[in-house]
């Protein structure tokens, strides 16, 4: 039989036995916040009392325990007919194993079991993200920690946070505050804007932490600035308008960026901070100096991405100058590929592949002179993983830019390790899924667009390249089979087209 296990994890044996039953009042013994969560989630998705306790009575039978050794985030489970038992080297690997227990729940007429398994499993790529954009459209916290969860329960470790675009800033400062005094209210479509506060960012920061999740923040540089325009003027050029952001206006509506007014449109490319005047390099300074005070994870994103008016030469200069502010701050910078252009780019600084999974115009190049300088790389194919691109055709959320409507079986179809010619397994620091937020307004609309293909993402992060469930047709029963625990966990599942 096959589990609905994913990711599906690295050896699994189906053992002898008629599995674990789970009665009401069973209690799970280990690391208390893992054991508190662990329990939530089965008594969530059996409506069994299910309870985090030390003390081991006569149903406790859960067990997690913490031993030497071992890889970094891994974790085997042993279930018999008399325990389940979760063996891990690090709380991280701890958290694992309870989030695949709870996949492998199951009810048959005698009740909800385990059954009789031996799991081993530990991670093919050290980062696994997830972004979201909450510049396009803002997502308050309790969204955000939403998405936290439903991301950490499939195994991912990273949170981006894209905090800034044309529409909006989304991150209050002490040090520049009209970005959010005077750049945070507008969106795409006039809808309304918002932006988190110091202890709202620390918030998302912990709540990630307790799932074992690092933020990655980014402020996007020195494109996707028409909003820094709007609260200090002074600091940006007027908007570019070129053939394709004129197209873009045409087919999509919305109105011409202007200078100093609000952008509510979806065009992109228009706007750059000024290049060559030190007043940008101050406002870098005072932005990412409290963004990096702010940030307890070792990566701050500088974006980098689509600078379309900008001359080459000026924004190598700028992004070798932002990169190495950054590691100045003491943090690692993470850009969006087309920075590797910057002959002068810190050596540190991480790139995030955002083309085709068959790359074209350069990107793969670009992609490639992140591991010439000694560095590694992200992979996010925007034809495979962008999770806000439609996933049919005829769904009212989503775009179509990148290939077309991206469906779940080319979500889970491709493979990092060859995606880039030149970029190997080795170089790749890991993988990550952006949900951008030019149709996404609310979490349902979230969870629509993210779900069922985050879980594709998940397994291309987790789980080897190959294995005897490493196939479409296994992955697609084992997502039909999670479809009862992600609707128990209040996840809006999209109809099927
Ligand atoms: C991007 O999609 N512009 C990173």
């Amino acid at each position: 039989m096959t589990f609905a296990l994913v990711p599906f994890p690295l050896a699994l044996t189906a053992t002898e036995g008629r599995g674990l039953r789970l009665r009401e009042g069973a209690t799970i013994a280990g690391e208390s916040s893992i054991a508190a969560g662990l329990a939530q989630r089965l008594s969530e998705r059996t409506g069994l009392a299910v309870e985090a306790s030390p003390e081991q009575s006569e149903r406790a039978r859960v067990d997690l325990r913490v031993r030497v050794g071992g890889s970094p985030e891994s974790y085997e489970i042993v279930v018999d007919e008399a325990s389940a038992v979760i063996t891990a080297s690090d709380a991280a690997g701890l958290f694992y194993g309870a989030q695949t227990l709870v996949q492998l729940v199951q009810q048959d007429a005698g009740g909800w079991f385990f059954p009789t398994v031996a799991i081993e499993d530990r991670p093919r790529f050290a980062y696994r993200g997830v972004m979201l954009d909450v510049a396009r459209h803002f997502f308050p916290v309790e969204t955000v920690t939403a998405y936290i969860d439903r991301a950490a329960a499939l195994k991912f470790n990273h949170l981006h946070l894209h905090l800034s675009d044309d529409q909006g800033w989304r991150l209050q400062l002490a040090s520049r505050p009209r970005l959010t005094e005077v750049s945070s209210g507008s969106s795409v479509g006039g809808d309304p804007g918002g932006f988190f506060t110091h202890e709202d960012y620390a918030e998302i920061v912990r709540h990630a932490a307790s799932r074992h999740m690092t933020v990655v923040p980014e402020f996007d540089v020195p494109g996707h600035t028409h909003a820094v325009g709007v609260a200090y003027p002074e600091l940006v050029e007027r908007p570019v308008l070129s053939a394709q952001t004129l197209e873009t206006v045409q087919e999509s509506g919305g109105s011409l960026p202007e200078a100093g007014v609000p952008y509510d449109g979806v065009a992109v490319g228009f706007s750059s901070l000024k290049i060559h005047d030190e007043a940008t390099y101050a406002f870098l300074a005072d932005v990412f100096g409290e963004l990096a005070e702010l940030t307890p994870g070792p990566y701050v994103h500088i974006g980098g991405d689509e600078a379309l008016g900008t001359d080459p030469a000026d924004f190598a200069e700028f992004m070798t100058r932002a990169s190495s502010m950054v590691v100045s701050l003491g943090k690692t910078p993470i850009a969006w590929h087309e920075a590797g252009a910057a002959a002068g780019l810190d050596r540190a600084t991480i790139g995030q592949y955002w083309g085709f999974t068959t790359p074209i115009d350069g990107a793969g190049e670009k992609t490639r002179t992140f591991v010439q300088r000694g560095s590694r790389v992200i992979l996010s194919p925007a034809d495979a993983i962008y999770l806000d691109m439609k996933p049919h055709a005829d769904s009212a959320l989503g775009l179509t830019w990148a290939n077309g409507p991206t469906s779940l079986e080319r979500a889970y179809s491709w493979d990092p390790g060859t995606t880039i010619e030149g970029v190997d397994e080795s170089d790749i620091l890991g993988v990550e899924a952006p949900l951008w937020s030019e149709t996404p307004r609310t979490l349902a609309d979230l969870d629509a667009l993210a779900f069922p293909r985050i879980a594709a993402a998940a397994e291309i992060s987790w789980s080897p390249a190959r294995g005897v469930e490493r196939t479409w047709d296994s992955f697609r029963t084992r997502v039909d089979g999670l479809g009862p625990l992600w609707t128990s966990q209040g996840i809006t599942l999209p109809r099927a087209p």
